[in-house]
């Protein structure tokens, strides 16, 4: 065991986003890191490493950010990248945490410093980031809306605080933005579709806006005027990615997310929700597979590493 790691088990469940990626070879793991997939875990700790300075106990249920690794029934994890399940969260729920809610923190507070009474566009509503960047701007007091690609995945996000949305494959979300705003456009874009959308998305943005990309799922070329288009609105073009930042960096992310956001899954009104689509055992990972390679899930996909009969919680 590495010195001032913590090592999770054995009731441990798995996330399988940016599989597909990885298969394909376009997502290779950060420079030291494990290239087994699985980028967060839930689980129970088994034990602590030599050195480890906080106060985690054997058994305590836990949730973790990894840079590859997750799958697998045990995990060693620096300790300052370990936050507690939320009490009233099972396992399977804790797994579905970890990265798209570090992810979704991340754009909206460090990267996109979204502010109360903003309006932010969050691109593909129903996934799992996507899901809780709606719920995070609520909880920032800031206004959603989003897009997405189906009636069900607009009816989920409006579910959990989207004050609007728009399905892309039928018109112009540009254009349902423009109308939602009164022609102010969006102060925030959290755009992880890139290339195909570009003249959209910076055709809705608000002068002075922030426009954030974390990935590229419809394309990484632009052909066109972005820069001057760009240019009269004044518009701010970030991107992030969060896999490859250093410890300090996720370290400090874990610990502002615990303190403004972890509390919010289990205060008494329960603001916040995970979103599972669905769970699979580890022997039913290809399937799993193809369910996200569809776009068919709505929220996270959980993978379940040990045998049904020995799951605890
Ligand atoms: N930069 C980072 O640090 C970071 C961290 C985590 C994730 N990510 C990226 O964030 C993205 C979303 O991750 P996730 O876990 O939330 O994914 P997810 O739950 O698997 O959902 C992805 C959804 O995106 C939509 N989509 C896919 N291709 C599209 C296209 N060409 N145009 C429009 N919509 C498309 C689909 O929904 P519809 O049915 O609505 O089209 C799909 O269900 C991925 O690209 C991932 O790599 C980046």
């Amino acid at each position: 065991m590495i010195k001032r790691t913590i090592s999770c088990s054995p009731t441990q469940y798995n996330w399988i986003l940016k599989v597909l990626f990885w298969r394909r070879g376009l997502y290779p793991p950060p420079p030291g890191e494990s290239d087994i997939i699985g980028l967060e875990v839930a689980g129970t700790v088994d034990s602590l490493g030599p050195g480890v300075k906080t106060n985690w106990k054997p058994d305590e249920r836990v949730m973790a950010l990894l840079s590859g690794g997750g799958y697998a029934e045990y995990v060693a994890v620096p300790e300052e990248l370990l936050m507690p399940v939320p009490s009233n969260l099972t396992l399977c729920q804790a797994a579905a945490v970890p990265e798209a809610w570090l992810t979704a923190f991340q754009l909206l507070d460090f990267i996109g410093t979204v502010k109360e009474g903003e309006v932010v566009l969050v691109h593909a509503g129903g996934s799992g980031v996507g899901t809780a960047a709606v719920q995070l701007v609520r909880l920032f007091g800031a206004v959603p809306v989003v897009t997405a690609g189906s009636p069900e995945k607009l009816k989920m996000a409006e579910k959990l605080g989207a004050a609007a949305g728009f399905n892309y494959k039928e018109g112009s979300f540009a254009k349902g933005v423009h109308d939602f705003t009164g022609g102010k456009g969006a102060n925030v874009i959290l755009d992880c579709i890139g290339g195909c959308n570009w003249e959209q998305n910076v055709s809705c943005l608000a002068v002075d806006g922030r426009w954030v990309l974390y990935g590229t799922m419809g394309g990484r070329s632009v052909d066109g005027d972005l820069l001057g288009k760009l240019l009269s609105k004044r518009g701010h073009l970030l991107s992030s990615l969060l896999r490859s930042r250093s410890l300090q960096y996720k370290a400090n992310l874990v610990k502002a997310f615990s303190r403004r956001v972890l509390p919010h899954f289990s205060d008494q009104s329960a603001s916040l929700k995970p979103v599972i689509d669905s769970t699979f055992s580890l022997e039913d990972i290809a399937e799993a597979h193809r369910h996200m390679e569809a776009n068919r899930n709505m929220g996270k996909i959980v993978v379940n590493v040990i045998p049904q009969k020995q799951e605890t919680q």
